[in-house]
């Protein structure tokens, strides 16, 4: 197994690079299903959850080819046959759970396996189950199975609300809708900027969408999509982590910037709790200049739904706030179990408590460096920021979490004057 030793008090300096989205990715490699022949995307991450989708989507019989070293993926379903999604890979990643609405707008038919729990908690499934039976999808679970077939072969099309707003049951009924026969009409849909690129691939190969951005979409179903060449958008939770990064072992008066950046996909929550900070921020084409203020302001955030302040970027704020002048608060309204990462940061002197589904934090303490365990993507990050300012070496252990969502992190922030290194190690070798 791999972990990260970071080394704390150097400060970031020079540039940083954004990776394309991986939750962008994900949806836009589900949409290459609904075609015959290559569709193509560039600014697809080199990371394991996007591995584990192709194979995922390689077991239908769809051939898929990354070039990492372009950032490009090549998708061609034209002989899928087979419509399942096995357990031993879905289980690895709950986002593999797109296959129920892109196999059944594929071709009518799915068995999927339900994707079970996550570190922080139960993560249901039940409004994109429901979504497929509005559009007319007949279902039963099978021993842990989504057996799902539409009548006739081709789903009718339907009326859904989601209830709460959810992206990835908007993402998969998007993917049944855009084949059905007739109309859909989803209320209540997520408008997170990854809803947004992935209905905008989804019309440039000839999906009719009306309604992007808003809570209510209208969906005319065609016959027959074709293939397209798509560019995916920067990671918009790679930048806000960055940014933090940025603000937190910057050194005051001397911008970093931040390349391959949407300003615009992190939504007005973030931005304005960053700019409260008294971090400085500037905005180019393409790319942002953050400057680190030489007293960082604690500033209380609550995560919703977009343009809330992420929940992905909760856990990278929690350690802002423990270097901040003052005391702060951090709410979870999304996930209210997602705290994993506090008795971790615990471990490192961050005087931080879990009341509810709030984090309490004292800020200006000093951290200190020591072995922290990786529980979630959000999360290991979280332990890597919190080394960066820490006292001392922190080892933070089962990087694989880290490895699912952040693109060459060690070599991106070492190029930047960040003493991080990764290495290998026996996690169950007695101490000597
Ligand atoms: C996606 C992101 C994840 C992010 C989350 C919230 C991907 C691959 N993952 O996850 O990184 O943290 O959005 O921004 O894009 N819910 C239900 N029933 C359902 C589905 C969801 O009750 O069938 C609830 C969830 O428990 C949660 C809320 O809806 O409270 C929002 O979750 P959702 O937007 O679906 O998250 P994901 O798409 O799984």
């Amino acid at each position: 197994m791999d972990k990260l030793i970071v080394r704390g008090g150097s400060p970031l300096i020079g540039e940083l690079t954004v990776s394309g989205s991986k939750n962008t990715a994900l949806p836009l490699m589900s949409a290459a299903l609904l075609t015959d022949g290559p569709v193509t995307i560039h600014h697809v991450p080199n990371l394991r959850d996007v591995t584990t989708f192709r194979r995922v989507i390689e077991v239908t019989g769809t051939t898929t080819h990354h070039d990492p070293a372009t950032s490009t993926l090549t998708l061609d379903a034209t002989n899928l046959t087979k419509y399942e999604a096995p357990y031993e890979l879905v289980k690895r990643m709950r986002a593999s759970f797109y296959m129920l609405g892109a196999l059944l707008g594929r071709g009518g038919k799915a068995k999927v396996s339900l994707p079970g729990g996550c570190a922080w908690g139960p993560r249901p499934v039940d409004l994109h189950i429901q979504g497929m039976k509005a559009l007319g999808a007949e279902i039963d679970l099978d021993r842990g199975y989504v057996v799902a077939h539409a009548p006739g072969g081709r789903l009718q099309g339907g009326r859904v609300r989601f209830e709460p707003s959810s992206v990835g049951a908007t993402i998969n009924v998007l993917l049944a809708a855009v084949l059905a026969k007739g109309e859909s009409v989803l209320e209540n849909a997520a408008i997170e900027p990854d809803v947004v690129e992935f209905c905008t691939m989804l019309r440039a190969m000839g999906a009719r969408i009306e309604g992007l951005g808003t809570r209510t979409l209208h969906v005319q179903g065609v016959d027959q999509l074709n293939p397209v060449t798509y560019s995916n958008c920067p990671d918009r939770i790679e930048l806000g982590t960055f940014m933090i990064a940025a603000a937190i072992t910057g050194v005051p008066g001397s911008p970093i910037t931040i390349r391959h950046a949407r300003i615009d996909h992190l939504g007005d929550a973030f931005l304005e709790a960053f700019a409260r900070t008294g971090a400085e921020l500037e905005i180019g084409e393409n790319l942002i200049k953050v400057t680190a203020p030489n007293e960082l302001r604690p500033v209380s955030v609550k995560t919703d739904i977009y343009p809330g302040f992420p929940t992905d970027l909760q856990a990278q704020w929690t350690v802002l706030l423990a270097k901040a002048a003052g005391n702060s608060k951090v709410r979870e309204t999304i996930y209210p179990d997602r705290f994993k990462h506090v008795p971790e940061l615990h471990r490192m002197g961050v005087n931080a408590i879990v009341v509810g589904d709030e984090v309490v934090i004292e800020g200006g303490k000093p951290i200190q460096g020591t072995n922290v365990m990786s529980t979630d993507l959000r999360a290991s990050v979280s332990l890597v920021l919190a080394g960066m300012i820490a006292e001392g070496e922190t080892h933070v252990q089962r990087v694989y979490h880290l490895d699912r969502g952040y693109e060459k992190i060690e070599e991106k922030l070492s190029a930047a004057g960040i003493d991080i290194e990764r290495v290998s190690y026996d996690e169950w070798a007695d101490p000597a």
